[in-house]
């Protein structure tokens, strides 16, 4: 798949999920605009601005689904797992249209570019879709996408507080005394928002993986004033330092992935060289945080599927579930050996941030909350079911957490709970109810008139002879002797069998069908001898 940002732009109209508004519109009226809106939104007349801002392309489960070229959402992870596994390496072309308009020096001006606002206690104009790529002179390439908070013409911030790889080439960088070059390309196909979303290993370059989504290599080209690539196709580019300043520039605040507001954050400096872009740029302003979620929730079944296959745990559904933030929270339903729902709570916790985990039986659906909660009620004793690890890598923006002195990164607690059926409890406790001729008699029949014919009455005593002859051959369930006898009508059967309890000849075996009294069959009442 060879399209670029502004053709599946075109993609999203013809479907009828992109809206065009062509009249003046406040840049700061574009975020709530975005958020109530079910469609994307192209705001053609932005005022004060000659640039175009385009918002809300991957906020829905259909638009992510589009824009990965899946015929449906599940089919995602799967693409990912492809790619992951068969990465492409990029190719380097010498130049391309982000480089039709260039500043440089002091002619970068970050005011020029229609970067909006989003929410109320948002730090300024946020920069939410740069895919960033920067190199590590030992450790290699890498990209990820971080905000950036506008300061100053050519300066900004960049969050970088989680504990990631760009947050240790920064620190490795800031460590030597010398600044970590970076470019950031914005309006990126959003299969290099996905790759780059994606918390690939330290040493696996995630524009390789964007290859392996493509199926063909991501073209890069050289920066103006840094030594690093940037995606060919993006829309803009800025060429930036991350400069040596430690932790130490208050940013933010922010609104997260979480759905909340995060704090002020710690983070360096970024001195903005170049600004580059096609003569009719398109801003893409990603709208947080379900942009950053419809896509984010894939790259995690990513990562708990390949840790659950190396822990040799045969998986059927994982669900990273949206109300987890699609991130937190994962329902793992596994068809079980003795003792697998233990190891797989082991295995998906050591997932990167992964923190809360249900592990259910291959016959409950994970997808539908009120079976999950139905396992949990009916299958877990706490004291034997909730594993609870302390001190495990933590997310910094989780608000559960008390607060940590500036530049410690504060540790989370993981939990486990095995919701699937206990080792040694009887698994009939767990047969669910059942409605005999569920095959047969259907409601919308007897709505259209559909009626039974009706038994005979019968011969109680004689029949109730005929049935013990029936049962001293095989116990049979009370509605099994219904049907078995349909001849008879219901009243006449119950009669037969009342005579057979009344004479003391009716019993039930262990499983509850009937029996005679005192056959082989029958159920022994508690502490018969034997
Ligand atoms: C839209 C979007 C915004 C993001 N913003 C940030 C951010 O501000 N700071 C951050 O640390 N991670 C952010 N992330 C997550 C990182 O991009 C992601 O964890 C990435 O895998 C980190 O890569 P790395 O470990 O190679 O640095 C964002 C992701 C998306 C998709």
């Amino acid at each position: 798949m060879q399209e670029n940002f502004r053709e599946f732009l075109g993609r999203l109209r013809d479907a009828g999920e992109l809206i065009d508004l062509k009249q003046p519109v406040d840049i700061r009226h574009i975020a709530t605009l975005v958020d109530q809106s079910d469609k994307a939104l192209l705001f053609h007349n932005v005022i004060g601005y000659d640039m175009p801002v385009v918002s809300g392309i991957i906020r829905s489960r259909e638009r992510a689904t589009l824009s990965m070229g899946c015929r449906n959402y599940g089919e995602i992870e799967q693409k990912l797992k492809h790619a992951i596994d068969h990465p492409i390496a990029p190719m380097m072309v010498n130049t391309s249209h982000s480089r039709e308009v260039i500043q440089t020096g002091d002619d970068v001006d970050l005011y020029q570019l229609p970067i909006p606002m989003s929410s109320i206690y948002d730090g300024g104009p946020m920069i939410t879709a740069g895919v960033v790529i920067a190199r590590d002179p030992q450790l290699g390439w890498n990209s990820g996408i971080y905000r950036f908070i506008v300061k100053e013409k050519a300066l900004t911030g960049i969050d970088i507080v989680t504990p990631n790889n760009m947050r240790l080439f920064a620190q490795r960088a800031y460590e030597a005394g010398r600044p970590l070059p970076i470019s950031i390309s914005i309006g990126t196909h959003p299969l290099e928002i996905m790759a780059s979303g994606y918390r690939a290993p330290l040493g696996v370059d995630e524009i390789q993986i964007a290859g392996g989504l493509r199926g063909a290599p991501v073209q890069l080209a050289p920066c103006e004033t840094i030594d690093v690539p940037y995606i060919a196709d993006a829309e803009i580019v800025l060429e930036g330092e991350i400069l040596p300043t430690g932790w130490t520039w208050p940013e933010g605040r922010f609104g997260e992935f979480t759905r909340l507001m995060g704090g002020v954050h710690w983070n360096p400096l970024v001195r903005i060289r170049a600004v580059s872009r096609r003569k009719d740029a398109i801003y893409y302003a990603l709208h947080m945080p379900w942009e950053n979620t419809w896509l984010a929730a894939p790259t995690r079944y990513a990562a708990i599927r390949q840790a659950l296959r190396t822990a040799g745990v045969t998986v059927k559904d994982i669900n990273v579930t949206l109300g987890g933030c699609a991130f937190w929270h994962a329902v793992i339903s596994i068809k079980k050996q003795p003792g697998e729902a233990k190891n797989a709570i082991l295995a998906a916790l050591s997932v990167m941030d992964l923190k809360h985990v249900v592990i259910v039986d291959d016959d409950i659906d994970v997808f539908n909350p009120m079976d999950v909660e139905w396992a949990i009620a009916t299958r877990v004793q706490a004291d034997r079911d909730v594993l609870i690890v302390t001190n495990a890598r933590g997310k910094p923006l989780d608000p559960s957490l008390p607060p940590a002195p500036t530049g410690v990164v504060p540790t989370t607690a993981k939990m486990g709970i095995d919701a699937t059926i206990g080792e040694g409890i009887p698994k009939e406790r767990y047969e669910r109810i059942a409605y005999a001729y569920a095959d047969t008699a259907k409601i919308g029949d007897y709505v259209n008139g559909r009626a039974d014919e009706s038994g005979r009455a019968g011969d109680a005593m004689a029949l109730a002879d005929e049935i013990l002859r029936v049962i001293d051959e095989k116990p049979l369930y009370y509605t099994e002797i219904a049907e078995r006898f349909a001849q008879f009508d219901f009243r006449t059967v119950a009669r037969a069998l009342g005579d057979l309890h009344a004479t003391e000849r009716l019993w039930q075996d262990p499983e509850g069908r009937m029996c005679r009294r005192g056959s082989r069959f029958a159920a022994k009442p508690p502490g018969a001898i034997q």
